[in-house]
């Protein structure tokens, strides 16, 4: 196989790199601080992270990472990953700076460690298996065949101008297919940015335009929840607007033949005539890998990139210890790939471990609310990891939508995107788990590449504890910040959540602006990584997430800032100003709660306005962004330096009038009085509806 895709011998590698600043110890020394490793719990690592570590129990290998990052991650990085040149130095970072920098000097190429290697040593192990939309027509991929998959549409890229460095669009829902193209653009050194395909046409174009891409790749329709979506049409409408695009590549996912543009190629037919071989594309390992859009407090979103070593690494260490993955385990994650969840834990966590990995193209409660756990039955999922919202929604149905399906193959149950309550913790927990599967709510971002914060059961000394019990993955050293910018010591304590120590798999940039990205995560609290969240450290030590400490709202875990959907209202030539908030909503998590101030003469006209208005979201970003509430309001609280005071709107749109706090900064602090009075008569004409 190597010699065939002319990659080097890449396979055999010295389990310690070569060269390299820090000099690797051979054999790894336990960390001597007059304790006994029994005292310190005695539970050694069944296969631990790298050969190195043999031996090693948790706690061991977690001092080793506070001590010597540097030993910790060069070893982890030259065994798990299959390099063409090794690298020279394992880090060069400065978290004052937002300079991060990992495995430098080494070259490897993504495609080879998700694919090529597992080929090699088992050709006809199932890679995917396409949990589609009609339960029971699974379909399944294996990894020789998702190579050859790969690199025809590698090659049909190519033929299409795509080359090293150029960015490409994938509008499409989780497919093989998609992940194909994902594979592909790695295999050729191509920069992908998925996009979720339920954004419209108008975030389309925007995303599209930002990163300048000279290809997009889709299908013609859509299917979920048995209902049909013309992403075609939805990308011809899109790409009008964004010249830099040559080609459009389209799958054909359903019969329906759409009507083809010059610009358009039907994909399947294309790689039928392009070789199933094609070179991987030596990379650096600071090379971009994909970017990934997500939204900020203010401005447009801004395109996160991840590069390819550090990231992968780090994408494939937490698949394996954050959910307990042992080689033949089926891992079910039922994220969407538009998302970064199915980027680390659908596609790459999972490929590079060599895992057979479920895409689920469906909806939790299609055909029926038992759908989950059907198909946990059916494909014998192992590990199955999916969002509080979906659990939410779910725990309002009969129990027998779970118990009457076969659920004893589960090992392992995660949560992900948002707090997960307590109720919701606890009928996963023991219904879906019958109270036998550890249950890890993982903590973190677009921004952190792979889970940072979750429970781990394996470890020594653990316990589960509802939504709690959150502990930093290896190699993360977490920090609280007080207001004034100092780290608060001791426990029982909350505080601005802070990553102090780089890691291999954070976020390098924002595209095309690295300023917004220093700016946003470096400057709050120099020489620490900020994460925009709050946290509590419990007594014992544990972390708990408190939730956003900015304009991001989180609607079923999907991630949006408010000042984009304000920017979306504010285009309504009727509407001069608007105000958006998140409230608390008991199953989306949160929801957009709008107020708005019309211009005089449209005011007999709310009703029509408001519809304008939700048409106007729909369209600008997409229709889960569309605000649950609006409420008309003659004006919005001020300071005199005329910002507007959210923190107020929040209260009373959470009816916690009780608690406004200090509204003396305003600038008439008379209108607090006016805006609950109009949230008044707003809920008691709810009620009458
Ligand atoms: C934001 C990141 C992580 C992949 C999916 C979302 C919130 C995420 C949790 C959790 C409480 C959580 C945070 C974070 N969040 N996981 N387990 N408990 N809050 O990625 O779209 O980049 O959103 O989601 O607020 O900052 P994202």
């Amino acid at each position: 196989m190597a010699a065939r895709c002319g990659w080097r011998s890449v396979y055999f590698l010295p389990l310690c790199y070569r060269a390299g600043a820090a000099p690797l110890r051979r054999r790894w020394e336990l960390p001597n601080h007059g304790v006994s490793s029994q005292n310190r719990g005695n539970r050694h690592i069944s296969s631990p992270p790298s050969p190195a570590f043999a031996g090693a129990t948790y706690t061991e290998l977690r001092e080793l990472c506070a001590r010597e990052p540097d030993t910790f991650w060069g070893s982890v990085a030259s065994h798990r990953l299959t390099w063409s040149s090794s690298f020279q130095q394992v880090s060069d970072c400065d978290l004052n700076t937002g300079k991060i920098r990992w495995f430098l000097g080494g070259k490897l190429n993504v495609s080879v460690n998700c694919l090529d290697v597992h080929v090699a040593k088992d050709p006809e192990k199932v890679a995917l298996i396409w949990e589609k939309d009609e339960p029971g027509t699974e379909e399944r991929v294996t990894y020789r065949e998702l190579l050859e998959m790969t690199c025809r549409l590698a090659n049909t890229l190519k033929h299409h101008g795509v080359g090293r460095g150029d960015r490409v669009a994938i509008y499409m829902p989780v497919s093989p297919i998609a992940v194909a193209a994902m594979l592909a653009c790695t295999r050729i050194g191509a920069v992908h940015t998925v996009v979720f395909a339920g954004f419209s046409s108008e975030a389309l174009a925007g995303r599209i335009q930002d990163a300048q891409c000279k290809a997009v790749v889709t299908c013609n329709q859509g299917v979920r929840g048995g209902r049909l979506i013309n992403l075609k049409a939805t990308v011809d409408a899109a790409v009008k607007s964004c010249p830099s695009v040559q080609s459009v590549l389209v799958a054909q996912r359903t019969n329906h033949s759409t009507p083809m543009g010059k610009l358009d190629t039907p994909l399947e037919e294309a790689m039928s005539k392009e070789s199933a071989e094609c070179a991987p594309e030596p990379m650096d390992s600071e090379d971009m890998l994909f970017m990934l859009y997500t939204s900020g407090s203010t401005g447009k979103p801004k395109g996160i990139v991840h590069t390819q070593a550090g990231y992968l690494l780090y994408a494939s260490l937490t698949h394996q210890y954050v959910f307990d993955y042992s080689p033949g385990d089926v891992f079910g994650c039922v994220a969407d790939i538009g998302w970064i969840t199915g980027h680390s834990y659908v596609v790459y966590g999972p490929l590079s471990n060599g895992a057979t990995t479920v895409l689920f193209e469906s909806t939790p409660v299609y055909p029926d609310p038992g759908r989950y756990w059907e198909t946990v039955e059916r494909l014998k999922i192992n590990q199955f990891y999916g969002a509080p919202t979906a659990i939410r929604l779910l725990l309002k149905y009969d129990e027998n939508w779970v118990k009457k399906y076969d659920r004893s193959s589960l090992k392992t149950l995660g949560s992900v995107g948002e707090p997960i309550n307590n109720e919701a913790w606890e009928w996963f927990y023991n219904v879906v788990g019958d109270r036998r599967c550890p249950l890890v709510d993982t903590w973190w971002q677009t921004e952190t590449g792979g889970v940072c914060i979750a429970p781990h059961p394996a470890e020594e000394g653990a316990e589960i504890r509802p939504a709690m019990a959150m502990r930093p993955f290896f190699g993360i050293q977490l920090a609280l910040m007080d207001e004034k910018g100092k780290t608060i010591t001791g426990n029982d304590v909350s505080g601005a959540l802070c990553i102090s120590k780089p890691w291999p798999g954070m976020a390098r940039t924002i595209f095309g602006d690295h300023q917004r990205f220093v700016e946003a995560y470096f400057k709050p609290y120099p020489g620490h990584y900020f994460t925009g969240d709050g946290a509590y450290r419990s007594k014992d030590g544990y972390y708990q997430i408190t939730g956003r400490m900015d304009d991001v709202i989180n609607i079923s875990g999907h991630r949006l800032g408010t000042a984009e959907i304000e920017d979306a209202l504010d285009e309504h030539p009727d509407v001069p100003e608007t105000a958006v908030v998140g409230v608390s909503h008991d199953i989306k998590g949160e929801v957009a709660f709008a107020f708005v101030v019309l211009k005089e003469n449209v005011s007999e006209q709310q009703g029509k306005v408001i519809e304008e208005l939700k048409k106007l979201v729909a369209t600008k970003i997409a229709k889960y962004a569309v605000p649950d509430h609006f409420l008309v309001v003659k004006r919005l609280p001020k300071t005199r330096s005329g910002k507007i005071m959210r923190r107020i709107l929040r209260k009373v749109a959470m009816e916690q009038t009780d608690s406004l706090g200090d509204v003396s900064t305003l600038d008439d602090p008379s209108v607090v009085m006016e805006i609950i009075e109009e949230h008044q008569r707003y809920k008691s004409r709810l009620a009458k509806a």
